[in-house]
């Protein structure tokens, strides 16, 4: 009845499945749905042919067709669920955080384990003999006002002595000269001016801190350095409870082998002043090259608080009496642990700091 060719429905279905299931990415499968489901497809060739049959022949193959088509569009959505599968996997894999890493590096080198810096060692073993002896820690700012840092200090403009300090001045003049702080006795300043505000005299204090000098530095000297300022104001303190106290710390912190000395100094802001020595810690007092062959290495200054000093805080001198103290802590770590040169510190070379 029809000259039509005659369709070989397996023929089709085999083609179609074969151009799906090449696909191997949903972007191929898109385009192979186009071509083996889409209007130019051989699929919907076949359907153009079924005008050409009788009646009942066009309702067989025609449902044939249909079930054919269905077949593949079921097959293209589950092929199409899982090359969406493996590309979402791939995407994560691309975008992991690989944390394995971590742990691959461990195992090749045992976990390094940061530590205080030496400095700050010492700084928190000063804090603990100090704080056992009864004082307390304070703190004052880095950055101060010209009052604080000399003037209180008994150093007006024009002293002398100011050239002791190589400042680096933040602000010169109007309406204040500001400085980095050259030694932590502002702190003594601040100590005696609040406590006069706040009725809380007597003070036994010491105060930690960054110093800063215009040196330049050396195997003993460092531009920024740490210093810690002791203060002791009551009645009928001596020259005495300055020098036992001084002792007390230098063997409670330094070993029982190490020892104090005072000899006489000056500073604008104690009266009698001295100079702090300490046993020198490489050879025990005996001589050598570090301590000059004299046995002593020097740490810091102390003295009695001059009256000037307490008058410029409001204190009345005839009442009370006191010491301070002020000395490096940079040197302290160098003395304790025979650290030839003291850059070595500010150098951050771990295979330097971890020793500590
Ligand atoms: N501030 C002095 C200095 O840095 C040390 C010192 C402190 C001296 C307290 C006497 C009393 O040189």
């Amino acid at each position: 009845m029809t000259n039509a060719r005659p369709l070989d429905l397996d023929a089709l279905e085999s083609t179609a499945e074969r151009v799906l299931r090449a696909a191997t990415s949903t972007a191929e499968l898109a385009e192979a749905e186009t071509a083996a489901l889409g209007k130019r497809s051989e699929l919907a060739g076949a359907h153009r042919t079924l005008g050409a049959l009788d009646e009942s022949e066009r309702r067989r193959v025609g449902r044939e067709l249909h079930e054919l088509r269905e077949r593949m569009e079921s097959l293209a959505a589950a092929l199409r669920l899982e090359l969406q599968a493996k590309e979402r996997s791939a995407a994560l894999e691309a975008d992991r955080l690989d944390l394995s890493e971590v742990v691959v590096a461990d195992l090749r080198s045992p976990i390094v384990r940061g530590r205080t810096h030496p400095v700050t060692q010492s700084r928190d073993a000063l804090e603990d003999v100090f704080v056992a002896m009864g004082f307390k820690v304070a703190e004052g700012p880095e950055a101060e006002t010209d009052w604080y840092n000399f003037e209180a200090l008994n150093m007006p403009p024009s002293h002398p002595a100011r050239g002791m300090y190589d400042s680096f001045f933040l602000e010169l003049g109007e309406p204040e000269t500001i400085v980095l702080r050259t030694h932590t006795s502002p702190v003594q300043i601040r100590l005696m001016e609040a406590a006069v505000a706040a009725g809380t005299l007597p003070i036994h204090a010491v105060a930690p801190g960054r110093c800063f000098r215009r040196d330049t530095a050396d195997a003993s000297h460092l531009p920024v350095f740490h210093q810690v300022e002791g203060l002791v104001v009551d009645r009928k303190i001596t020259f005495g409870d300055l020098a036992g106290t001084i002792e007390a710390f230098t063997t409670a912190y330094f070993g029982p082998e190490v020892h104090s000395r005072l000899r006489p100094s000056y500073f604008p802001f104690t009266e009698p002043s001295a100079e702090y020595d300490i046993t020198c810690t490489i050879c025990l007092g005996a001589g050598c090259r570090t301590c000059s062959n004299t046995g002593w290495l020097e740490l810091g200054g102390c003295g009695m608080v001059d009256p000037a000093v307490f008058m410029a805080c409001g204190i009345d001198p005839a009442e009370w009496s006191g010491f301070a103290f002020g000395f490096g802590i940079d040197r302290c770590a160098q003395m304790r642990h025979q650290i030839p040169d003291m850059r070595a510190l500010v150098e951050n070379d771990l295979r330097f700091l971890a020793q500590f």
